[in-house]
């Protein structure tokens, strides 16, 4: 399982097909979804997620219910069947955002992840890393803004520390890939680590 991770605006949809596509070139099936969703139910607790105010406790206790969800119907017994798993987000995403970014402690979170999870990681994370203005202004040329997109830079640079900071303490999964450069570059950079084992 890969996980695709990063401020809004970072490179991730955009990216994520060509992972995808990466993978299937060397003959795998790979089945790409996101978070929040994945699932019916998944996408009805990201329409309220992404829309309406709630605490950050809460807001922990929805994403990792969604989370839950989709591991069990989904994401699982496909990797138990061989097939490669391609997440827009995954628990990182509630690390950053509802810890770095709102302030949940993150022990709290490891205690929801432990319950929820069982210990399941992805195999490698992919955090596309851009300083929080450059992710502002691509964000600002598209379409209307979610609840979080709608948050100050301050928030931002903050969600973005905390995946840093991920990444650093877990080198073996998480590989930083700097968003700033041309996409043909961020292409290439991620070819070159997807060979490596
Ligand atoms: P995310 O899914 O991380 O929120 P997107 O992939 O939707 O971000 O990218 C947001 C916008 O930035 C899109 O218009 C996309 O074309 C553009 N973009 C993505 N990566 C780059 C890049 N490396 N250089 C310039 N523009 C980019
Ligand atoms: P995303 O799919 O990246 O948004 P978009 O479709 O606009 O590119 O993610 C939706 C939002 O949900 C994003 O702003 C981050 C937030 N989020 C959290 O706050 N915590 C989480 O655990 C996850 C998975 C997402």
């Amino acid at each position: 399982m890969i996980s695709v991770e990063g401020i809004d605006g970072a490179g991730k949809s955009t990216h994520l097909p060509w992972i995808k596509e990466l993978i299937e070139r060397t003959g795998r099936y790979a089945w790409s979804t996101r978070e929040p969703g994945g699932t019916p139910l998944g996408e009805r607790l990201r329409e309220m997620l992404l829309h309406e105010s709630m605490t950050p406790l809460t807001e922990t206790l929805l994403m990792f219910a969604a989370r839950r969800e989709h591991c069990q119907r989904e994401i699982w017994p496909r990797l138990e069947s061989g097939t490669w798993v391609v997440c827009d987000r995954f628990t990182d995403a509630t690390y950053a955002y509802q810890g770095g970014g709102h302030g949940v402690d993150a022990n709290r979170i490891a205690e929801i992840e432990r319950a929820t999870l069982e210990g399941f990681r992805p195999d490698r994370t992919f955090i596309f890393d851009v300083p929080a203005n450059v992710g502002r202004e691509r964000l600002a040329k598209g379409r209307s803004l979610d609840k979080f997109e709608r948050e100050e830079l301050a928030f931002f640079e903050r969600v973005r520390a905390t995946y840093l900071a991920r990444a650093a303490a877990d080198p073996q999964r998480c590989h930083v890939v700097d968003g700033t450069r041309p996409i043909a570059v961020v292409r290439s950079d991620l070819e070159a680590l997807l060979r490596t084992p």
